[in-house]
């Protein structure tokens, strides 16, 4: 498995906004949107192309389409701040529905809801979360995709945990990760050290 920390300034200087517990739900939402947008052009990278001809004002020439089907899957809640970023950069993307919740004192992922597009397996799949935390909701979600016949898979997150990554690589070792920061470990909670909290609830101003 290949995990890619992306590093930049403007990435470095809006995560400590998203960090920062004293940042409302606006603001963490536009800086999570800023994060989501570079995080989606690393993500993008290496997707196959198709020569086109194309004609300018001036003659005809050679372009490119993007020779594969793009299908983004958030893990609901949290994965739905990171959707508009990528599909910005890939209009015709199809976009799928996983929706599971970690239970309180157990930690494992529930799922509650799944809606996919046809099509899975000719696609490029995008699965966003912010939060690799034990790695449960990932592992999960990215089997399950398996078994609805997606065969490439991409995880974008914001935040992961060394314990989410190693479990990642155990269990899908074929699915890179991109991430913007690979923080220090999980508390006695399973939250994400230095962290920011509950993403879900940053993002949509709700509490416990
Ligand atoms: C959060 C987060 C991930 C999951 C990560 O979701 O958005 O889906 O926890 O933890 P894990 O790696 O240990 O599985 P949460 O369960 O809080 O649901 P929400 O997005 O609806 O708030
Ligand atoms: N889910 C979150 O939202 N935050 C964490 O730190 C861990 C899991």
């Amino acid at each position: 498995m290949s995990l890619t920390v992306v590093r930049h300034p403007v990435v470095a200087r809006d995560l400590t906004v998203l960090r920062d517990r004293e940042t409302p739900s606006a603001g963490f939402r536009a800086a999570l949107e800023r994060i989501a947008t570079i995080l989606a052009y690393h993500a993008l990278d290496g997707l196959p192309l198709r020569e086109t001809r194309v004609l300018t004002p001036i003659t005809e020439t050679t372009g490119h389409v993007l020779d594969t089907s793009v299908v983004v899957v958030p893990i609901l809640r949290a994965g739905l701040g990171m959707v508009d970023a990528i599909v910005r950069f890939v209009p015709d993307a199809r976009i799928g529905h996983l929706g599971m919740y970690r239970d309180k004192t157990t930690h494992q992922p529930v799922d509650y809801y799944a809606n996919l597009p046809k099509g899975l397996a000719e696609a490029t799949v995008l699965v966003t979360d912010p939060m690799l935390a034990t790695g449960g909701s990932a592992c999960d979600a990215i089997a399950y995709l398996k078994k609805a016949g997606a065969r490439k898979i991409r995880f974008v997150c914001l935040i992961a945990a060394p314990e989410g990554v190693a479990r990642l690589q155990a269990e899908h070792p074929d699915v890179p990760v991109l991430t913007a920061a690979l923080d220090e470990r999980l508390n006695e909670h399973a939250y994400i050290v230095p962290g920011l909290g509950d993403a879900g609830d940053r993002i949509f101003g709700t509490t416990d």
